[in-house]
Formats: structure tokens, sequence, C-alpha cells
């Protein structure tokens, strides 16, 4: 069985680098014995450079977002070579709270595909905003994870995770987590259309990580009768003993 994958997405917190410091040491302190699970820990990028050395080889730095191309008149935007140059591994692209900013299926396409092409692993975010008894929140989906790949590489695959991050399930003001069913069904929807979009053997490898007020108690089922394959995870990945917690729980599994 494939290690779970545990990634906590930490937004735009900390307030200073000093206490992105403190709080990358002490994830790191504590779960330097947790073998059985892949630990990424995804600070603002004005942190990696200082997160980078704390998280050493068993925490594994992600980053937020990224731009698609390699360099040029882009005021403000950092490249996929420039975070891969600071040592990042993961990128999470296409989170709702970047598309709610204005970012369209059409630019997360590009930023997949410039991210893939220097061998960043890709944490695709997809999720309804909110769901409704015709099932229409489902082709909501599959346009994003369509438009998302699209003119995709198979041979990219192996770089790629799906997180499945509803919108009502996400931060302080959520409605209430996913449930377990909601996870395992979406979970199962998703490889679907991955299989449909790349062919069996390679749509059915591709991760598919939870998100959405996952904390110490809700961690371990979505693990296991949610079948996710890894959790993402915002506000709990900025306390250390609780995020600690909730690596232990997974480690255990
Ligand atoms: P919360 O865990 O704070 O709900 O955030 C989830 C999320 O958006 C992770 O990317």
């Amino acid at each position: 069985m494939a290690k779970k994958i545990i990634i906590g997405n930490w937004k735009m917190n900390p307030v200073d680098v000093k206490e992105a410091e403190v709080i990358a040491g002490k994830i790191v302190a504590g779960s330097d014995s947790l073998k059985k699970i892949s630990i990424v820990v995804c600070p603002p990028f004005q942190y990696l450079e200082r997160v980078g050395p704390i998280a050493k080889k068993k925490v594994v730095l992600g980053a937020q977002d990224c731009f698609f191309g390699g360099k040029g008149p882009y005021t403000g935007e950092v490249s996929p070579e420039m975070i891969k140059s600071m040592g990042v591994k993961y990128v999470i692209i296409g989170h709702s709270e970047r598309r709610a900013l204005g970012e369209s299926d059409e630019l997360i396409n590009k930023k997949v595909g410039g991210a893939l092409s220097v061998g960043l692993k890709v944490i695709l975010c997809v999720g309804e905003r909110s769901r409704d008894d015709s099932g229409e929140f489902l082709n909501f989906i599959k346009s994003q994870i369509s438009q998302g790949l699209d003119k995709i590489k198979k041979s990219r695959l192996k770089n790629l995770l799906v997180a499945y991050e509803p919108i009502w399930a996400i931060g302080k003001d959520a409605l209430h987590p996913a449930t377990v069913q909601d996870v395992l069904e979406i979970s199962i929807f998703i490889k679907k259309v991955l299989v449909d979009l790349f062919g069996r053997e390679e749509g059915l490898k591709v991760p598919i990580v939870y998100g959405g007020s996952v904390d110490v108690n809700n961690c371990r089922e979505f693990l296991t009768d949610g079948q996710a394959d890894g959790l993402l995870v915002g506000r709990e990945s900025l306390n250390p003993e609780n995020f600690i917690k909730i690596l232990k729980t997974a480690n255990e599994l």
C-alpha cells in the first residue's frame, strides 16, 4: 500500500518568519519517527528559504501556487523553476481561495502544465461551492478536472495528486466537514473521471486526498472508511501539537 500523504497548507500564515520557523521546527521534531507516511508543509513563498533547512528530509517542502512560465515580464509572479530551486517538491494549484480571486480553469491548466514540466508534484484542488439534489455539482467537479488537465500528457500523471476540497467544508466558517461517505463517493467519482480521460492504468494511480476542516478527531476516518490517500490540512497544520497528532494517527494505520 502506498504511503498516506499529509499536507499542511499554511495559507497566508503565520504573520512573521520567526513564528514560521518555530512551527516548522516543532513539526519536524514531532514527526521524526513517523516512517509510514509522507509529510508536506506548504508555507507562504516568502518563508520557503527559512523553512526549507528546518524541514530537512522527513518533512518535504511545498508551495501554495506558482506561475506557469519560465521567466520574463510578469510582475509579482513566482515561476515553477524558482520554487524548485528553493527545494520545493510539491505545489498546490487551483485552490478554491485562488479561484475565488479570479483564477480560471484555463489559467490553472497552464500552471499545472508548467509545474509538471519542471518535475514538481502538483496537488490540483477541485471542489464544489454547494451541493444540489440533481447532482449538478458532479459535473462541476468533472469539468474542473478535465479543464485543469487539458492536454496534460499521460506520462506526467505520476506527479499528480487531486485534492477534493468542497468549499462548504473549508475554513472557520465551514458548514461542517465532509462526511466519510462524501469523501468515499467523490474519490470514486474523481477516479472514474481520471480513468475516462487517461485510461485505467494511469487514472487509478493518481492519489486522491481530502481537505476541509480536517482535525485530530476526524482525520482517521477519512483515511480508513473514506479511503482517502491523504489529507490536505489548513488551520490544524499551523498548530504543531494537533498537526503532529494527525500525523501520528495516519502513521498508525
Ligand atoms: P481548513 O482545514 O482550515 O478547513 O482548510 C482546508 C484547506 O483549504 C486546505 O487547503
